[in-house]
């Protein structure tokens, strides 16, 4: 038989709740801890672990620690399998990839198909018929992993696009659980997801959940309009009608009619704990050091981002440069810190985004540093938490000039830090986050001289008018905060389900 190419098949199979599983778990592509395999990690003391990059992390691991529950994700490492462990107030499931798994499942599908796609096509998407395939496999291995540790009935919550399939597998595993999933990353236009060869098959998988979660209301209308015009369904407001599937023989019941909600939920950070942070004694004084160890700059800007092209880093110091050719700005009174994370190195447009931000550091300080002025400070490297929020608490000036970014936590996590109400955040149009942070200067980072004169703005802004922008930003995220977000969510889970509970008890009845 000729297999559609926008169809999968698994081997079918129903598995019984576990007599001991959790009530809530999480499944992600990574765990909020790394395998660390660096040199200062002795092997003889058994695995060290580290944070894992990315806001998925930063935004779920508060919530994970308040409720109880199991953490499911791979540990970052290849072919190599942990038992379960626990960690920090975290129960944490690996997830085994193999070397293949990560090149083609990870590397591939997710980051080299679905982020360029889901991030305006910023580079282009490659489709490859033996990605796809290693993405079914190793979601039905999450799905598979998630339905022996989930307990009766028990909430899953799925995380991003490298598990959009788990839903609908984990459905037709265990039809008991209520399934929750969120996009932490934009959903495209009908017009450019349409390019992928497996459309049908990923909306019919994020179908498998009950609520689906996105970042901004244009994300969930552009999901809400690719499943009206590719499955035909029919929806209401952020209500999705899915019809009932006629079962095959009197042994396979079948599917009956469901209804899916898809609408945004701005995702958040730990607000109060930043704060405390940003108060401590400690990193106040760490961030005068920082200013101090710099030459106490007039001004010190700020850019923070994982090293990816969608966070136009390159559009930023190409503004900056600009400036300083134009003397708008000085050598002498500026000074620019670039933290960029190490992240999907193997990727060769990854290469390319950090030789070109490399290129433009070196040509930047060649120009226009001197021997006790240097422009530009760039580190790639990951810093501990106290360290970030000490860069925080230095900089007058925080640059987020993202091309596309689902929410952006950096914006946030640095008006959070701003408990003297002062300092400018520089941001983009394209990042979630301009949704509430309405009070920031706003960029559209492809129009290199609206950015130049926004970071002028920026560093010549009045005390007072940095203060009527930064307070009610700050007072937004006192209440918008990661555990309002995971909350407002669990929340929409569990009406949607007892709806649905509702629902297929009353379709019995009429059957009966
Ligand atoms: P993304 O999820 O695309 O990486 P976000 O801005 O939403 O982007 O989240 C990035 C997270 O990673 C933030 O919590 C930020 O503080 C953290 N982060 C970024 N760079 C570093 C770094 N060099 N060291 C430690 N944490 C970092
Ligand atoms: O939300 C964006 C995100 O892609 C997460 O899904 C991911 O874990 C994080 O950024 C970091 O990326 P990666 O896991 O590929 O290092």
């Amino acid at each position: 038989m000729v297999r559609p190419t926008d169809s999968y098949t698994t081997e079918p199979h129903r598995v019984d709740p576990p007599t001991q599983g959790a009530d809530f778990v999480v499944v992600a592509n990574r765990l909020p801890v790394d395998r660390d395999t660096s040199a200062d990690a002795d092997p003889a003391d058994g695995p060290v672990w580290r944070t894992s990059p990315g806001g998925l992390v930063t935004a779920v691991m508060p919530v994970m620690r308040a409720r109880e529950g199991a953490w499911i994700g791979w540990a970052g490492t290849a072919d190599e399998l942990f038992d379960p462990f626990d960690l920090d107030d975290m129960h944490l499931v690996p997830v085994r990839l193999g070397t293949e798994d990560i090149h083609n499942y990870y590397e591939g599908f997710s980051n080299a198909t679905l982020w360029p796609l889901c991030h305006d096509v910023i580079v282009a998407p490659e489709y490859h018929r033996t990605w796809w395939d290693s993405y079914v496999r190793v979601n039905h291995r999450f799905a598979a992993r998630v339905a022996l540790e989930a307990a009766r009935g028990a909430t899953v919550w799925v995380q991003d696009y490298q598990l959009f399939l788990v839903p609908q597998m984990l459905r037709a595993m265990r039809p008991d659980l209520r399934i929750g999933f969120f996009l932490h990353i934009p959903f495209p236009p009908w017009e450019i997801f349409s390019q992928l060869p497996w459309r049908s098959a990923i909306l019919r998988g994020i179908l498998g959940a009950d609520l689906v979660g996105f970042q901004r209301p244009a994300d969930a209308a552009n999901f809400r309009r690719a499943v009206r015009i590719k499955l035909g369904m029919t929806t209401k407001d952020d209500v999705i009608r899915i019809p009932a599937v006629p079962g095959t023989d009197e042994d396979d019941p079948g599917t009956p009619i469901r209804y899916a909600v898809a609408r945004h939920f701005p995702i958040s950070i730990d607000t109060a704990d930043l704060e405390a942070q940003a108060a401590d004694p400690a990193t106040i004084a760490r961030a005068a050091q920082i200013r101090e160890e710099l030459g106490d700059p007039r001004i010190l800007m700020l850019g923070v981002d994982r090293m990816d092209y969608t966070k136009g880093i390159r559009h930023r110091l190409k503004a900056l440069e600009e400036l300083l050719g134009d003397k708008r700005i000085s050598n002498e009174d500026i000074t620019f810190i670039q933290i960029a994370t190490p992240s999907r190195e193997r990727l060769d447009e990854y290469q390319q985004i950090r030789t070109d931000v490399e290129l433009a550091v070196g040509r930047i300080n060649g120009e226009y540093s001197s021997l006790d002025n240097q422009v530009v400070h760039y580190f790639h490297h990951s810093y501990p938490r106290e360290e970030m929020t000490a860069f925080y608490l230095a900089a007058d000036v925080m640059l987020v000039t993202a091309l596309r970014d689902g929410m952006n936590l950096v914006a946030k996590e640095y008006v959070a830090c701003r408990t003297n109400n002062d300092g400018v955040l520089v941001l983009s149009e394209f990042a979630g986050a301009a949704d509430q942070l309405r009070q920031a200067v706003q960029v559209n980072p492809h129009d290199i001289t609206g950015l130049k004169d926004a970071i002028q703005l920026a560093t010549e802004m009045p005390l007072k008018e940095q203060r009527k922008r930064m307070k009610p930003m700050r007072a937004k995220l006192g209440h918008e905060n990661v555990q309002a977000w995971s909350q407002e969510f669990l929340d929409a889970l569990d009406t949607v389900a007892d709806t649905q509970d509702e629902l297929s008890e009353r379709l019995h009845d009429r059957r009966g």
